[in-house]
Order: C-alpha cells, then structure tokens, then sequence
C-alpha cells in the first residue's frame, strides 16, 4: 500500500510536468495515464491487493489522481485545439493563411458618392427623409393633388393598413420635410431609393436611386441653375460632354427643364446607347412653383429656388458600361466585386 501511495505520487508530478504542445503529445498522455492499458487502470487493478480496512482510504487516493490527470488532459485539449476529433495531424503555421475577402463597394454606391461629392464641394449639404412617406409629401406638396394627370406616371406601392401611405416615387418628397422646417436658405442634396410600380426590365425596376438637389433663397435664378448643372456635368463625365436643355413639364417646378448631356460612349455620333440621337437625358430641373414654397410656409414673393432631380442606375450602367439594370440587385458577388478597384 505505501509502496502504491508513492508511485501515486511520482506519476502525479510527472503529471504535473509533462508538456502538452500538440495533439500528438496529447494522444501519447491519454494513452499512459488515461487509457484502457494506462497506468490509472493499472492502479485500479491493484486494489485488490490492499487490505480491506485500507481500500476506502486508497480508493479516495486513487479516484483524486484519475481526476486530476483527467483534468491535465481536458485542459490541455483545449488548448492544443484537438477538440473534435483524435486526428493527429500537426498544427503548421508556416502555411499561409487564408486570404481575407475584402468587399468592393457597390457600384450603385460608387456612382452615388461622386454625385454627392461634386456638390457638396459646392456647399450643398446632405439630408435624408423617409422612403415610406405619406401621400401629402410625396404629391400634394409638390403642387400634385389628388386626381392630378402628372401621378399616371409615377404609380407607386401603398401601405395596405394606412391608404395614405406610400412608397416614395422620389426623393422630392425631402424637399418639402427640409422647407417645412423653415430654416432658410436652404441648399441640399438628397441621395436616397424610390420606388415605382413598373415591370422588372433590363433598362427599368420597382426600385431604383435619385439624388435630388434644391437651393432656396432670396434671387436665386435660373442661371444660377445652370451654371450649377454645368460644372456638376463636366466634373462628372468630363470636360468635352457637351449639355443641353429641353422645356418640359413637372408640377413642382416652373419653368421645368430636361437636361441631356452629348453621349459619351459615341461621342455624340450616335449609338445604341443614345438610340442613336448622340444625347442622353439625365435629369429634370426647374424653378420651385411659387405654389410649393407656399405650401411649406414660405414667401414666394421674397425667396426663389431651384431645384433638380436625376438618377443614378442609368449614369452607372453607362459609366461601368452595364447593358441590364437588374444586376444591380441581384447580389451576385461575380458582378459586383469587378468594381472594387472603380471609383
Ligand atoms: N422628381 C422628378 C422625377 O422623379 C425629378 C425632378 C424633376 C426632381 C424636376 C426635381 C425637379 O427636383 O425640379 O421624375
């Protein structure tokens, strides 16, 4: 018995001692002190060799050591990462890691922030609204009441529980929220999705982004405008982009203009791109109706504004030379991280 106390006690420190570095190690450790052949079990076996009035002391003794060396073993499982398996292959770190998948902006994103950017660079500052809005926002305060021929050609989602709420068909509807807070002069810029009830094509979507821009003060005209327009076009797709502007029509803006710019990709030659016209139409402008400032509590005989809205999926599918809007949002990681390295 005192012969066994010791051997006990020797295994204990060497226990105590032995180094666990890899799973290898590990295995080896289970196998002398833990394993059917190892010496806890050896150990067990000798207690029928020790007199009865001793086996309760040596059983304690003995079930502490088997503890203890069950403990050294789970700890150093841990440790050695040999959780899961007894597979003994050797940890290498001399083999390289692997890569870490850097994401690419979008390229939605990419054409949005240079829109941004170029007026911010002229004093616009950013404000944001709601894409769930109510009708009074979205129409009405934009001079398009209710039964007004000009909605036709913005249908858009209602909110089944609340009728008066949409799906904002334009980022218009941040105008009249930054007018009604009647801090004057105003000069944003309102990057933002709209929504539309069209059918899914290449070239249109239910969904889709504008970035909308609106100057409020007192003289402001429509020179100031398109001295505006002109610098964001050539800041945007160049020096020798030559622009146009066309009369048109929207509700919340007289007089209202369309603005074309010569198409880049033919040089204004003509291609399919343009349809073949040499020009591109890529947003609408105008002059604030006097009917709008009023409906936001402003006086239209001392302010004047203008105020102009454009898209951004169809300067990016030209710039990035995309043929299919619908690739935007389709999440697919083989599109999308070409553009990683375009700004
Ligand atoms: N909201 C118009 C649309 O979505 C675009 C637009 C045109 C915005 C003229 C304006 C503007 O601010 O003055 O078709």
């Amino acid at each position: 018995m005192e012969y066994l106390l010791e051997q006990i006690a020797s295994y204990r420190k060497e226990i105590e001692g032995y180094q666990i570095s890899n799973p290898q190690q590990l295995e080896e450790f289970r196998i002398k002190f833990l394993g059917t052949r190892g010496l806890t079990k050896s150990l067990f076996a000798e207690m029928k060799n020790v007199p009865n009035e001793k086996k309760k002391e040596f059983g304690q003794v003995l079930n502490d050591f088997k503890q203890f060396a069950e403990k050294k073993f789970e700890h150093a499982k841990a440790s050695t990462g040999n959780n899961q398996s007894s597979d003994n292959e050797e940890l290498d770190l001399s083999l390289p890691g692997d890569a870490i998948q850097i994401g690419a902006r979008h390229p939605i994103t990419l054409v949005r922030n240079r829109m941004v950017s170029i007026f911010q660079r002229l004093g616009f500052s950013i404000a944001d609204g709601p894409e769930i809005e109510d009708d009074w926002h979205n129409f009405t305060a934009l001079n398009l009441p209710e039964n007004h021929p000009a909605r036709d050609m913005q249908d858009t989602f209602y909110i089944h529980q609340k009728p008066d709420w949409l799906l904002r068909t334009h980022t218009s509807n941040v105008q009249i929220r930054e007018m009604q807070k009647g801090k004057l002069p105003i000069r944003i810029i309102c990057p933002g999705r709209v929504y539309r009830n069209e059918t899914v094509s290449a070239r249109s979507h239910c969904f889709f982004h504008q970035v909308e821009g609106l100057y409020i003060d007192e003289n402001v005209s429509f020179a100031d405008l398109k001295q505006t327009l002109y610098f964001f076009v050539k800041e945007m797709f160049g020096k020798d982009v030559k622009v146009r502007f066309r009369p048109s029509y929207f509700p919340f803006t007289e007089p209202s203009a369309e603005m074309d710019i010569s198409c880049f990709i033919c040089e204004g030659k003509g291609c399919r791109i343009c349809k073949h016209t040499g020009w591109v139409e890529i947003l609408g402008c105008g002059m604030v109706h006097p009917a709008v400032l009023e409906n936001c509590s402003i006086d239209s005989n001392k302010y004047t504004g203008y105020a102009f809205g454009m898209g951004v999926e169809r300067p990016a599918l030209l710039l990035y030379d995309v043929n299919d809007i619908r690739l935007f949002s389709e999440n697919d990681a083989r599109f999308l991280k070409q553009f990683g390295s375009a700004v």
